[in-house]
């Protein structure tokens, strides 16, 4: 299997006759499916994407709140209110088990928020774009929590034990995160021609930035060979793009909604729809921290961390006293 991933990219990933026996081994227990533990040798290249990609992860979870905490006081009724609060909490939830999975390769929680703070780890693109109406809540469920759903249902499978652990419960929660948005669009679909065009407003400026979630196109993906020859990606991001848009544009039609890509079209051929890619400049510029809310994201998470060293002193300090008088008792 790495051995074609050899042929097909030329780079990155190891010809067995180039590995030591011990990553021999290891590569072994990868392609015979098995579960690799927090506590098994492994390769430090495989501990190191394990942490950027897990870390990256959690980032994304916790700064996607944002965009979607930002209607919880402006929901339309009651019942959306509670539906929209429950949803940002599981985000939380999914943030928590995934530091705690990468915690489990020996890095701190800390250190991660750090370098999410510095700006020195990442967070997923689409969380830089602004949530301007209701409707954006509807798209972000349907279309954002679509893509995840589609990232991460094939991580249940990958080969680090907590983090496809962590993604069985996650995809379990993202079902209910997409569906509720779904049913917001079919509302604001259904409802009046204002409605209408709210909607078809939010699929036009959600559209691409979806598509980008999966990541750079594959001859871009700098990460996708090694990562798949040790099984942390099961697909290349290409496969589960288009998997995305091949799922996705029969609910738009269903909708009565337009996708804004005036060169889809189905193709019997590949039994899938041709579209056109995403703006990969675009893409780059927004990951280097120039998108319309890289900015405001990471000062509303500096200022969450700032104003929470006080809860973080306390319950510290609590925690050294406890630890004291079981010394001074023993
Ligand atoms: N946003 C930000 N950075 C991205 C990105 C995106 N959408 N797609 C790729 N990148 C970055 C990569 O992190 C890498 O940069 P790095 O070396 O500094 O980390 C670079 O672009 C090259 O991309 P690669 O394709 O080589 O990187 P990967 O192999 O890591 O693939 C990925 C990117 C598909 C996002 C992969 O990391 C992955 O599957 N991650 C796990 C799933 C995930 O993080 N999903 C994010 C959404 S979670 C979410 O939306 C929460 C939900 O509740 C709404």
């Amino acid at each position: 299997m790495y051995a074609q991933m050899v042929k097909s990219t030329g780079e990155g990933v190891k010809s067995p006759e180039d590995m030591t026996a011990e990553e021999r081994a290891f590569q072994e227990r990868i392609d015979a499916g098995e579960k690799i533990e927090p506590k098994d040798w492994m390769p430090a290249g495989y501990r190191k994407t394990l942490i950027r990609q897990i870390g990256q992860h959690a980032h994304s979870e916790i700064v996607g709140q944002l965009p979607e905490g930002n209607w919880i006081t402006r929901a339309p009724t009651l019942e959306r209110k509670a539906i929209l609060l429950a949803k940002v909490q599981d985000e939380a939830g999914h943030g928590l088990y995934l530091y705690c999975a990468a915690e489990t390769l020996g890095v701190s929680r800390d250190e991660l928020t750090e370098d999410l703070l510095s700006g020195k780890m990442k967070y997923s693109s689409i969380f830089n774009y602004p949530t301007l109406t209701w409707a954006d809540m509807g798209a972000v469920g349907w279309l954002v929590d679509g893509a995840a759903i589609m990232n991460q249902v094939p991580l249940q499978r990958t080969s680090f034990g907590p983090y496809a652990r962590a993604m069985v419960r996650i995809c379990k929660e993202e079902s209910f995160h997409q569906r509720q948005g779904y049913d917001i669009m079919m509302k604001m679909a259904n409802g009046t021609p204002a409605q209408k065009r709210m909607a078809q407003d939010a699929l036009n400026r959600f559209w691409y930035p979806s598509l980008m979630m999966f990541g750079p196109s594959d001859q871009d993906s700098v990460h996708s060979a090694q990562s798949m020859a040790w099984k942390i990606k099961m697909n290349t991001n290409d496969e589960l793009r288009q998997k995305f848009v091949d799922q996705t544009v029969p609910q738009a039609e269903y909708l009565g909604l337009t996708v804004p890509d005036e060169t889809l079209a189905w193709n019997d051929d590949k039994g899938g729809y041709d579209f056109a890619e995403p703006d990969w400049s675009e893409f780059f510029d927004v990951i280097k921290g120039n998108g319309p809310c890289n900015v405001e994201r990471l000062a509303a998470r500096n200022k969450a961390w700032d104003d929470g060293k006080w809860v973080r002193d306390g319950l510290l300090a609590h925690a050294e006293k406890r630890a004291a008088a079981k010394v001074a008792a023993e």
